[in-house]
Protein backbone atom coordinates (compact mmCIF):
# COMPACT_ATOMS: atom_id res chain seq x y z
CA UNK A 1 0.00 0.00 0.00
CA UNK A 2 1.23 3.02 -0.87
CA UNK A 3 0.76 6.28 0.49
CA UNK A 4 0.66 7.89 4.11
CA UNK A 5 -2.86 9.54 4.50
CA UNK A 6 -6.30 8.92 6.02
CA UNK A 7 -7.58 7.27 3.23
CA UNK A 8 -4.23 5.19 3.30
CA UNK A 9 -5.00 4.07 6.63
CA UNK A 10 -8.53 3.17 5.68
CA UNK A 11 -7.22 1.02 2.90
CA UNK A 12 -5.14 -0.73 5.01
CA UNK A 13 -7.35 -1.24 7.26
CA UNK A 14 -9.84 -2.83 4.96
CA UNK A 15 -7.39 -4.82 3.23
CA UNK A 16 -6.34 -6.19 6.87
CA UNK A 17 -9.86 -7.88 7.22
CA UNK A 18 -8.67 -9.76 3.98
CA UNK A 19 -8.72 -13.60 4.86
CA UNK A 20 -6.60 -13.46 1.77
CA UNK A 21 -3.90 -11.41 3.00
CA UNK A 22 -0.59 -12.57 4.10
CA UNK A 23 1.73 -9.79 4.68
CA UNK A 24 0.74 -6.09 4.21
CA UNK A 25 3.70 -3.56 3.50
CA UNK A 26 3.39 0.11 3.33
CA UNK A 27 5.34 2.84 2.09
CA UNK A 28 5.87 5.72 4.02
CA UNK A 29 2.27 4.33 5.97
CA UNK A 30 1.72 6.15 9.41
CA UNK A 31 1.75 5.60 13.30
CA UNK A 32 -2.13 4.51 12.55
CA UNK A 33 -1.22 2.32 9.58
CA UNK A 34 1.98 1.09 11.62
CA UNK A 35 -0.43 -1.33 13.75
CA UNK A 36 -1.11 -3.50 10.44
CA UNK A 37 1.62 -3.22 8.30
CA UNK A 38 5.34 -3.19 7.90
CA UNK A 39 5.75 0.80 7.12
CA UNK A 40 8.72 1.24 4.94
CA UNK A 41 10.63 4.73 4.69
CA UNK A 42 9.80 5.25 1.01
CA UNK A 43 7.88 8.25 0.12
CA UNK A 44 5.07 7.83 -2.11
CA UNK A 45 5.96 9.65 -5.20
CA UNK A 46 9.63 7.54 -5.30
CA UNK A 47 9.18 5.20 -8.07
CA UNK A 48 12.69 5.19 -8.20
CA UNK A 49 12.82 3.57 -4.70
CA UNK A 50 9.12 2.11 -4.77
CA UNK A 51 10.16 -0.42 -7.69
CA UNK A 52 13.21 -1.96 -5.99
CA UNK A 53 11.40 -2.02 -2.64
CA UNK A 54 8.29 -3.83 -4.10
CA UNK A 55 10.35 -6.45 -5.88
CA UNK A 56 12.69 -7.40 -2.49
CA UNK A 57 9.64 -8.02 -0.34
CA UNK A 58 8.08 -10.01 -3.56
CA UNK A 59 5.05 -8.37 -3.28
CA UNK A 60 1.77 -9.52 -5.33
CA UNK A 61 -0.10 -6.49 -5.47
CA UNK A 62 0.62 -2.93 -4.69
CA UNK A 63 -2.33 -0.12 -4.30
CA UNK A 64 -1.64 3.25 -4.66
CA UNK A 65 -3.02 5.78 -2.30
CA UNK A 66 -2.83 9.01 -3.97
CA UNK A 67 -2.64 10.96 -7.28
CA UNK A 68 0.82 12.24 -8.00
CA UNK A 69 2.58 9.12 -8.15
CA UNK A 70 0.12 7.58 -10.88
CA UNK A 71 0.32 10.76 -12.89
CA UNK A 72 3.70 10.44 -12.59
CA UNK A 73 3.68 6.65 -13.86
CA UNK A 74 4.37 4.12 -10.42
CA UNK A 75 1.87 1.65 -12.22
CA UNK A 76 3.56 1.27 -15.63
CA UNK A 77 7.05 1.02 -13.91
CA UNK A 78 5.93 -1.41 -11.10
CA UNK A 79 4.45 -3.76 -13.99
CA UNK A 80 7.39 -3.54 -16.16
CA UNK A 81 8.71 -5.67 -13.64
CA UNK A 82 5.89 -7.68 -13.41
CA UNK A 83 3.74 -6.97 -10.46
CA UNK A 84 0.59 -6.58 -10.55
CA UNK A 85 -0.58 -2.97 -9.41
CA UNK A 86 -4.26 -1.61 -8.33
CA UNK A 87 -3.69 2.15 -10.10
CA UNK A 88 -4.07 3.14 -13.45
CA UNK A 89 -0.64 3.57 -15.54
CA UNK A 90 0.53 7.75 -16.77
CA UNK A 91 -1.94 8.19 -19.44
CA UNK A 92 -5.08 6.70 -18.22
CA UNK A 93 -4.25 8.83 -14.95
CA UNK A 94 -4.35 11.85 -16.88
CA UNK A 95 -7.98 11.83 -16.43
CA UNK A 96 -7.24 13.66 -13.14
CA UNK A 97 -4.13 14.79 -14.76
CA UNK A 98 -5.24 17.14 -17.21
CA UNK A 99 -8.66 18.79 -17.19
CA UNK A 100 -8.10 19.04 -20.76
CA UNK A 101 -7.87 15.82 -21.31
CA UNK A 102 -10.95 14.88 -19.39
CA UNK A 103 -12.46 17.07 -21.04
CA UNK A 104 -12.02 15.66 -24.47
CA UNK A 105 -12.59 12.10 -23.02
CA UNK A 106 -16.23 13.22 -21.59
CA UNK A 107 -16.92 14.56 -25.32
CA UNK A 108 -15.97 11.66 -27.39
CA UNK A 109 -17.61 9.71 -24.40
CA UNK A 110 -21.17 11.32 -24.57
CA UNK A 111 -20.83 12.04 -20.81
CA UNK A 112 -21.97 15.10 -19.46
CA UNK A 113 -19.88 18.06 -17.80
CA UNK A 114 -19.67 21.91 -17.32
CA UNK A 115 -19.94 23.70 -20.81
CA UNK A 116 -16.16 25.76 -21.62
CA UNK A 117 -17.51 28.97 -21.93
CA UNK A 118 -15.66 31.37 -24.85
CA UNK A 119 -15.40 34.21 -22.84
CA UNK A 120 -14.58 34.34 -19.10
CA UNK A 121 -17.95 36.21 -17.53
CA UNK A 122 -19.49 35.99 -13.82
CA UNK A 123 -20.76 33.37 -12.73
CA UNK A 124 -18.42 30.92 -14.04
CA UNK A 125 -15.43 28.40 -13.00
CA UNK A 126 -11.74 29.27 -13.85
CA UNK A 127 -9.82 25.80 -13.47
CA UNK A 128 -6.44 25.22 -14.16
CA UNK A 129 -5.64 22.38 -16.53
CA UNK A 130 -2.76 20.34 -14.11
CA UNK A 131 -2.42 18.58 -10.86
CA UNK A 132 -3.30 21.12 -7.54
CA UNK A 133 -3.97 19.64 -4.68
CA UNK A 134 -7.73 21.30 -4.81
CA UNK A 135 -6.10 24.63 -5.28
CA UNK A 136 -6.68 25.01 -9.21
CA UNK A 137 -10.05 25.76 -8.64
CA UNK A 138 -11.85 29.61 -8.26
CA UNK A 139 -15.75 29.83 -8.40
CA UNK A 140 -16.31 32.99 -9.75
CA UNK A 141 -20.04 34.55 -8.71
CA UNK A 142 -18.86 38.60 -9.51
CA UNK A 143 -16.48 40.56 -11.70
CA UNK A 144 -14.36 41.11 -8.31
CA UNK A 145 -13.93 37.16 -8.33
CA UNK A 146 -13.48 36.09 -11.61
CA UNK A 147 -10.22 39.32 -11.62
CA UNK A 148 -8.97 37.43 -8.67
CA UNK A 149 -8.90 33.96 -9.82
CA UNK A 150 -8.02 34.70 -13.74
CA UNK A 151 -5.12 36.53 -11.85
CA UNK A 152 -4.63 33.38 -9.63
CA UNK A 153 -4.42 31.29 -12.56
CA UNK A 154 -2.67 32.72 -14.53
CA UNK A 155 0.55 32.89 -11.35
CA UNK A 156 0.22 29.20 -11.51
CA UNK A 157 2.10 29.28 -14.70
CA UNK A 158 -0.72 26.19 -16.31
CA UNK A 159 -2.58 26.90 -19.16
CA UNK A 160 -6.52 27.15 -17.69
CA UNK A 161 -9.59 27.31 -19.02
CA UNK A 162 -13.53 28.77 -17.92
CA UNK A 163 -16.52 26.85 -17.62
CA UNK A 164 -20.07 27.50 -16.57
CA UNK A 165 -20.83 27.58 -12.71
CA UNK A 166 -23.26 24.56 -11.74
CA UNK A 167 -25.42 24.31 -9.05
CA UNK A 168 -26.50 21.79 -6.92
CA UNK A 169 -25.56 19.07 -4.99
CA UNK A 170 -22.71 17.48 -4.77
CA UNK A 171 -21.58 13.53 -4.89
CA UNK A 172 -19.02 11.43 -5.47
CA UNK A 173 -19.45 8.20 -7.20
CA UNK A 174 -16.37 6.03 -7.16
CA UNK A 175 -15.95 2.65 -9.93
CA UNK A 176 -13.42 0.19 -9.33
CA UNK A 177 -12.08 -1.05 -12.65
CA UNK A 178 -10.07 -3.35 -14.56
CA UNK A 179 -9.47 -1.92 -17.37
CA UNK A 180 -13.29 -2.99 -18.91
CA UNK A 181 -15.33 -3.58 -16.41
CA UNK A 182 -16.87 -0.63 -13.54
CA UNK A 183 -17.90 -2.07 -9.92
CA UNK A 184 -19.83 0.62 -8.42
CA UNK A 185 -19.16 1.25 -4.63
CA UNK A 186 -21.66 3.58 -2.50
CA UNK A 187 -22.04 7.28 -2.82
CA UNK A 188 -20.36 9.29 -0.53
CA UNK A 189 -20.49 13.23 0.18
CA UNK A 190 -17.47 15.48 0.56
CA UNK A 191 -17.44 18.72 3.02
CA UNK A 192 -14.95 20.37 1.12
CA UNK A 193 -14.81 24.06 2.86
CA UNK A 194 -12.76 24.39 5.90
CA UNK A 195 -15.88 25.54 7.70
CA UNK A 196 -19.68 24.93 9.43
CA UNK A 197 -22.19 25.76 6.54
CA UNK A 198 -19.44 25.77 3.93
CA UNK A 199 -17.70 28.85 4.72
CA UNK A 200 -14.13 29.64 4.35
CA UNK A 201 -11.40 28.15 1.48
CA UNK A 202 -11.76 24.81 0.02
CA UNK A 203 -9.64 22.01 1.57
CA UNK A 204 -8.87 18.65 1.25
CA UNK A 205 -12.15 17.69 2.85
CA UNK A 206 -13.44 18.17 6.26
CA UNK A 207 -15.22 15.19 6.55
CA UNK A 208 -17.57 12.63 4.59
CA UNK A 209 -20.81 10.51 4.96
CA UNK A 210 -22.27 7.27 3.22
CA UNK A 211 -25.01 6.39 1.58
CA UNK A 212 -26.03 9.64 0.41
CA UNK A 213 -30.25 8.95 1.05
CA UNK A 214 -30.89 10.90 -1.91
CA UNK A 215 -29.30 8.45 -4.47
CA UNK A 216 -30.71 4.30 -4.14
CA UNK A 217 -28.45 1.79 -5.38
CA UNK A 218 -30.16 2.07 -8.47
CA UNK A 219 -29.48 5.54 -9.01
CA UNK A 220 -25.91 4.64 -8.56
CA UNK A 221 -25.45 1.99 -11.29
CA UNK A 222 -27.41 4.18 -13.29
CA UNK A 223 -24.61 6.89 -12.98
CA UNK A 224 -21.76 4.65 -13.28
CA UNK A 225 -23.22 3.33 -16.38
CA UNK A 226 -23.75 6.31 -17.79
CA UNK A 227 -20.62 8.35 -16.74
CA UNK A 228 -17.95 5.79 -15.52
CA UNK A 229 -18.49 3.05 -18.26
CA UNK A 230 -18.45 5.08 -21.38
CA UNK A 231 -14.77 6.59 -20.00
CA UNK A 232 -13.58 3.46 -19.56
CA UNK A 233 -14.57 2.61 -23.07
CA UNK A 234 -12.69 5.65 -24.18
CA UNK A 235 -9.88 5.06 -22.53
CA UNK A 236 -9.75 1.89 -23.81
CA UNK A 237 -10.20 2.78 -27.16
CA UNK A 238 -7.18 5.54 -26.99
CA UNK A 239 -5.12 2.57 -26.12
CA UNK A 240 -4.86 3.61 -22.26
CA UNK A 241 -6.87 1.48 -20.01
CA UNK A 242 -7.91 2.38 -16.59
CA UNK A 243 -7.59 -0.15 -14.04
CA UNK A 244 -7.91 1.29 -10.16
CA UNK A 245 -10.38 3.18 -8.75
CA UNK A 246 -12.50 5.64 -10.94
CA UNK A 247 -13.38 8.76 -9.07
CA UNK A 248 -16.27 10.83 -10.40
CA UNK A 249 -16.68 14.15 -8.21
CA UNK A 250 -20.34 15.08 -9.89
CA UNK A 251 -23.26 18.02 -8.71
CA UNK A 252 -27.25 16.96 -9.03
CA UNK A 253 -28.25 20.09 -11.09
CA UNK A 254 -31.64 20.39 -11.99
CA UNK A 255 -30.98 19.41 -15.63
CA UNK A 256 -29.70 16.05 -14.72
CA UNK A 257 -26.28 14.98 -13.45
CA UNK A 258 -22.97 16.54 -14.23
CA UNK A 259 -19.04 16.03 -14.04
CA UNK A 260 -17.45 18.08 -12.05
CA UNK A 261 -13.83 16.34 -12.30
CA UNK A 262 -12.23 13.02 -12.56
CA UNK A 263 -9.99 11.58 -10.04
CA UNK A 264 -7.92 8.32 -10.86
CA UNK A 265 -8.40 6.55 -7.18
CA UNK A 266 -10.16 6.50 -4.46
CA UNK A 267 -11.62 9.86 -2.36
CA UNK A 268 -9.94 11.19 0.97
CA UNK A 269 -12.21 11.59 2.96
CA UNK A 270 -14.48 9.46 1.67
CA UNK A 271 -12.87 6.18 1.86
CA UNK A 272 -12.70 6.39 4.98
CA UNK A 273 -16.63 5.94 5.05
CA UNK A 274 -17.11 3.84 2.54
CA UNK A 275 -14.54 1.00 3.33
CA UNK A 276 -16.14 0.70 7.02
CA UNK A 277 -18.85 -0.30 5.31
CA UNK A 278 -17.65 -2.88 2.61
CA UNK A 279 -18.49 -6.41 4.27
CA UNK A 280 -16.78 -8.15 1.27
CA UNK A 281 -12.92 -9.13 0.55
CA UNK A 282 -11.44 -5.72 -0.71
CA UNK A 283 -8.08 -7.19 -0.90
CA UNK A 284 -9.71 -9.89 -3.48
CA UNK A 285 -11.56 -7.89 -5.72
CA UNK A 286 -9.24 -5.15 -6.00
CA UNK A 287 -6.53 -8.11 -6.82
CA UNK A 288 -8.69 -9.43 -9.38
CA UNK A 289 -9.00 -5.65 -11.09
CA UNK A 290 -5.39 -5.38 -11.24
CA UNK A 291 -5.68 -9.09 -13.54
CA UNK A 292 -8.17 -7.89 -15.23
CA UNK A 293 -10.86 -10.28 -14.26
CA UNK A 294 -13.59 -8.30 -12.46
CA UNK A 295 -16.82 -9.35 -14.95
CA UNK A 296 -18.96 -11.14 -12.73
CA UNK A 297 -17.36 -9.88 -9.30
CA UNK A 298 -19.19 -8.41 -6.31
CA UNK A 299 -18.45 -6.34 -3.09
CA UNK A 300 -21.81 -6.59 -0.89
CA UNK A 301 -22.17 -3.44 1.02
CA UNK A 302 -23.46 -3.02 4.64
CA UNK A 303 -26.94 -1.40 4.88
CA UNK A 304 -25.42 0.86 7.46
CA UNK A 305 -24.33 4.69 7.51
CA UNK A 306 -20.87 5.76 7.96
CA UNK A 307 -19.68 9.23 9.14
CA UNK A 308 -16.46 10.59 9.01
CA UNK A 309 -15.51 13.82 11.11
CA UNK A 310 -12.06 15.46 10.44
CA UNK A 311 -10.21 16.71 13.06
CA UNK A 312 -7.78 19.37 11.62
CA UNK A 313 -4.87 21.55 12.98
CA UNK A 314 -5.33 25.49 13.71
CA UNK A 315 -4.28 27.24 10.80
CA UNK A 316 -5.27 24.26 8.16
CA UNK A 317 -5.84 24.82 5.00
CA UNK A 318 -3.20 27.61 5.34
CA UNK A 319 -0.78 25.43 7.54
CA UNK A 320 -0.18 22.69 9.35
CA UNK A 321 1.26 21.54 12.46
CA UNK A 322 3.74 19.38 14.09
CA UNK A 323 5.41 18.26 16.99
CA UNK A 324 1.90 18.90 19.17
CA UNK A 325 1.10 16.06 21.88
CA UNK A 326 -2.58 14.24 21.13
CA UNK A 327 -5.01 12.46 23.72
CA UNK A 328 -7.78 10.74 23.72
CA UNK A 329 -7.39 8.36 20.86
CA UNK A 330 -7.97 5.17 22.44
CA UNK A 331 -10.58 6.43 24.49
CA UNK A 332 -12.49 7.41 20.88
CA UNK A 333 -11.67 3.49 19.82
CA UNK A 334 -13.19 2.39 22.97
CA UNK A 335 -16.70 3.81 21.95
CA UNK A 336 -16.19 1.64 19.03
CA UNK A 337 -15.14 4.26 16.60
CA UNK A 338 -12.87 4.05 13.85
CA UNK A 339 -9.76 6.38 14.16
CA UNK A 340 -7.35 6.93 11.12
CA UNK A 341 -4.59 8.30 11.16
CA UNK A 342 -4.10 11.43 8.54
CA UNK A 343 -0.97 13.92 9.65
CA UNK A 344 0.30 12.26 13.01
CA UNK A 345 3.88 11.13 13.60
CA UNK A 346 5.38 9.48 17.27
CA UNK A 347 8.40 11.37 18.99
CA UNK A 348 9.57 9.03 21.94
CA UNK A 349 6.28 7.06 21.52
CA UNK A 350 4.22 9.45 22.34
CA UNK A 351 1.39 10.61 19.25
CA UNK A 352 2.03 14.35 17.98
CA UNK A 353 0.67 16.05 15.04
CA UNK A 354 2.43 16.18 11.80
CA UNK A 355 0.09 17.43 9.16
CA UNK A 356 -2.75 19.81 8.60
CA UNK A 357 -5.71 16.22 8.88
CA UNK A 358 -4.63 15.20 11.74
CA UNK A 359 -6.95 12.74 12.39
CA UNK A 360 -10.19 10.97 10.81
CA UNK A 361 -12.97 10.00 13.42
CA UNK A 362 -15.65 7.37 11.46
CA UNK A 363 -18.72 6.05 12.64
CA UNK A 364 -21.46 3.51 12.05
CA UNK A 365 -24.69 3.47 12.49
CA UNK A 366 -28.45 2.06 11.89
CA UNK A 367 -29.29 6.25 9.92
CA UNK A 368 -26.92 8.71 8.95
CA UNK A 369 -28.14 10.22 12.11
CA UNK A 370 -27.23 7.72 14.62
CA UNK A 371 -24.04 7.40 12.86
CA UNK A 372 -23.26 11.22 13.14
CA UNK A 373 -23.26 11.55 16.93
CA UNK A 374 -21.49 8.28 17.39
CA UNK A 375 -19.10 10.33 15.13
CA UNK A 376 -19.11 13.40 17.56
CA UNK A 377 -19.20 11.66 20.42
CA UNK A 378 -16.28 9.87 19.67
CA UNK A 379 -14.39 13.02 17.97
CA UNK A 380 -14.67 15.36 21.76
CA UNK A 381 -12.46 12.45 23.60
CA UNK A 382 -9.81 13.49 21.13
CA UNK A 383 -7.92 16.62 22.15
CA UNK A 384 -4.85 18.33 20.96
CA UNK A 385 -3.73 22.29 21.16
CA UNK A 386 -5.34 23.86 18.51
CA UNK A 387 -7.26 21.09 17.38
CA UNK A 388 -10.22 22.15 14.72
CA UNK A 389 -13.23 19.94 13.54
CA UNK A 390 -16.24 21.37 11.45
CA UNK A 391 -19.79 20.81 13.61
CA UNK A 392 -22.19 19.89 10.72
CA UNK A 393 -20.62 17.10 9.11
CA UNK A 394 -23.50 14.98 7.73
CA UNK A 395 -26.04 17.66 9.41
CA UNK A 396 -28.02 18.16 6.16
CA UNK A 397 -28.05 14.10 5.22
CA UNK A 398 -31.04 14.09 7.82
CA UNK A 399 -32.00 10.86 9.85
P1 LIG B 1 -12.63 20.14 -8.88
O1 LIG B 1 -11.19 20.11 -8.38
O2 LIG B 1 -12.76 20.28 -10.34
O3 LIG B 1 -13.50 19.09 -8.26
O4 LIG B 1 -13.23 21.46 -8.22
C1 LIG B 1 -13.18 21.69 -6.83
C2 LIG B 1 -14.51 22.20 -6.37
O5 LIG B 1 -14.88 23.38 -7.09
C3 LIG B 1 -15.64 21.22 -6.64
O6 LIG B 1 -15.74 20.28 -5.64
C4 LIG B 1 -16.84 22.14 -6.68
O7 LIG B 1 -17.27 22.47 -5.37
C5 LIG B 1 -16.28 23.37 -7.32
N1 LIG B 1 -16.53 23.36 -8.78
C6 LIG B 1 -15.72 22.83 -9.74
N2 LIG B 1 -16.26 22.99 -10.97
C7 LIG B 1 -17.44 23.62 -10.78
C8 LIG B 1 -18.48 24.07 -11.65
N3 LIG B 1 -18.40 23.93 -12.98
N4 LIG B 1 -19.55 24.66 -11.09
C9 LIG B 1 -19.65 24.83 -9.76
N5 LIG B 1 -18.70 24.44 -8.89
C10 LIG B 1 -17.61 23.85 -9.38
N1 LIG C 1 -12.37 14.29 -1.26
C1 LIG C 1 -12.05 14.72 -2.56
C2 LIG C 1 -10.81 14.14 -3.10
O1 LIG C 1 -10.28 13.17 -2.59
O2 LIG C 1 -10.34 14.66 -4.09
Amino acid sequence: MVGSGGREHALAWALARSDSLTELHAAPGNPGIAALASCHPVRADDTASLVPLACELDIDLVVVGPEAPLVAGVADALRQRGIAVFGPSAEAARIEGSKAFAKQVMEAAGVPTARTLPVARPPCVVKADGLAAGKGVWVCRTQAELDAGLRAAEALGQPFHVEELLEGEEVSVFALCDGTHALPLPAAQDYKRVGDGDEGPNTGGMGSYSPVPRLSDADVEQLVATIHRPVLAELARRGAPFVGTLFAGLMLTADGPRVLEFNCRFGDPETQSLLPRIDGDLLAVLAAAARGELAGASLPTSPQAAVTVVLAARDYPQRGDAGTPIEGVADAEATGALVFHAGTALHDRRLVTNGGRILNVTALGETVAAARSRAYDAARRIAFAGMRYRSDIAARAGA
